[in-house]
């Protein structure tokens, strides 16, 4: 331009190169191999299994969790514990450097190479990373740190987006693994822009029950590993508690027995979780019938109620139906399709199935696959006392309404696809 927009001034603009000087300079595969091999573990088995191993050196990891739900105190247990091994950051942007010290008294923590830092501009916390060169950097929260440079409030998309760029860059720059709290809201979607999702490696979600106590630590992205793999916890008054065997920590006894309740030994990664999926059907007074899903895919549940109308004859266009897994567990197995349909039938007919665990995925056919975690399933239910099981035999598909039958439950389509179709 010549001159300065605002002040009219001559030659007050200079011209500058976005190309870095040094260019960019390509690694050997075999090197790049070797920082992989370089994971920090951070010594909590629940949060190591979960990353595939620990953290990787220059990788970013997103937290998000709803307000509660024990993000802050896993977050420092897990500086603390890797505090052991390597220098440690932990940026406290939303509560006061007294307030950190109480939480760290009450969980029993004093880490020689923990460092703490109040503060909430992102230059300013870059300037930390830069001088003390920690190998691992905590970042509470992300939507409470801002960036100068960047017009709007913390928190806001673009602020948020900014501080997030800026972290990445140092951590990959300087080969800092940095973990980033995130709040969710209500719906479960990041309280900001859904990109900051693109930008960082690992993606973590943090969740649970009220009731139960019990925490999951679930991996929703994480370009170092497998996104299957679940961690779990129980919030206690030292914090939390690492739980090694779930057995049945995620069923609700008092309600088991009741109609509309089934046992599923879901497959989480390697490791078999038995949860209870319940169902409520009630008679409809609007056209439009309400359906309601908590714990599953909303789609796939839509697909047994079209599957158990069609090929069992249940009548559930007049009928509310609400499926939910207790324990505030997120299942993606399958296998959940045929206790959906049992819970849903059961519920209908008001009968109960005794605390039965059951498993197989139904096609839109009507019929229940036989099941390659057959085995594993067997072993964890019957390790757990459960003395009922309802799913596909080997070998052949078999029908929905066998499914049905095996539990009990009358399907008016009776003639259809009956035979030996479950083993109880
Ligand atoms: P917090 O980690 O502050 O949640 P977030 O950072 O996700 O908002 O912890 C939330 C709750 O956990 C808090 O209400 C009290 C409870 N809590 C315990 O039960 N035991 C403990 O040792 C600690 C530190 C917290
Ligand atoms: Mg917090």
């Amino acid at each position: 331009m010549g001159f300065c927009p605002q002040c009219r001034t001559e030659g007050a603009v200079r011209e500058v190169s976005c190309v870095p000087p040094s260019g960019a300079v390509p690694v050997r595969l075999g090197e790049a191999l070797a920082s992989e091999a370089q994971r920090i573990p951070v010594g909590l088995g629940e949060v190591d299994r979960v990353l595939g191993g620990g953290l990787v050196p220059g990788s970013v990891v997103l937290v998000g969790g709803e307000p509660g739900v024990g993000k802050s105190t896993l977050l420092l247990q897990a500086a603390a514990s890797v505090a052991a091994r390597v220098d440690v950051l932990v940026v406290t942007a939303e509560e006061s450097l007294p307030q950190v010290a109480l939480r760290a008294r009450r969980l029993g923590i004093d880490a020689e190479r923990l460092l703490v830092l109040a503060e909430t501009e992102v230059e300013a916390i870059v300037a930390v990373i830069e001088v003390h060169r920690p190998a691992v950097v905590v970042i509470d929260s992300i939507q409470t740190v801002s960036a100068n440079t960047v017009a709007g409030g913390a928190g806001g998309p673009a602020q948020l987006r900014e501080a997030t760029d800026r972290l990445v860059a140092v951590s990959k720059r300087l080969g800092v693994a940095t973990l980033l709290v995130g709040h969710v809201t209500k719906d479960g979607l990041l309280a900001g822009p859904k990109q900051l999702e693109h930008v960082v490696d690992v993606v973590l979600s943090f969740d649970g029950d009220a009731e139960l106590g019990v925490r999951l630590l679930r991996s929703l992205k994480n370009r170092h590993g497998s996104t299957h793999q679940i961690g779990l916890f129980e919030m206690t008054e030292g914090g939390l508690v690492e739980v090694a065997d779930p057995g049945s920590l995620l069923i609700d006894e008092r309600t088991l027995p009741a109609a509309g309740t089934v046992l599923f030994p879901a497959v989480h990664g390697r490791r078999p979780l038995l949860v209870e999926i319940q169902a409520l059907v009630a008679r409809s007074t609007t056209p439009q019938p309400r359906r309601s899903v908590k714990g599953l895919e909303a789609a796939r549940v839509h697909q047994i109620l079209a599957v158990l109308e069609r090929h069992a004859g249940l009548a559930l266009h007049q009928h509310d139906v609400y499926v939910s897994v207790v324990g505030g567990i997120q299942v993606r197995d399958p296998a959940a399709d045929l206790p959906v349909a049992l819970a849903v039938a059961s519920s209908l007919a008001e009968a109960s199935l005794g605390g039965a665990a059951a498993w197989g995925e139904v096609d839109l056919t009507g019929r229940v696959r036989s099941d390659p975690h057959a085995d594993r399933r067997l072993a964890e239910v019957a390790r757990l006392g459960v003395s009922t099981t309802i799913h596909a035999g080997e070998g052949d598909l078999d029908g929905i309404t066998g499914g049905l039958a095996a539990a009990g439950l009358h399907s008016p389509h009776q003639s259809r696809n009956w035979g030996v179709s479950a083993v109880v």
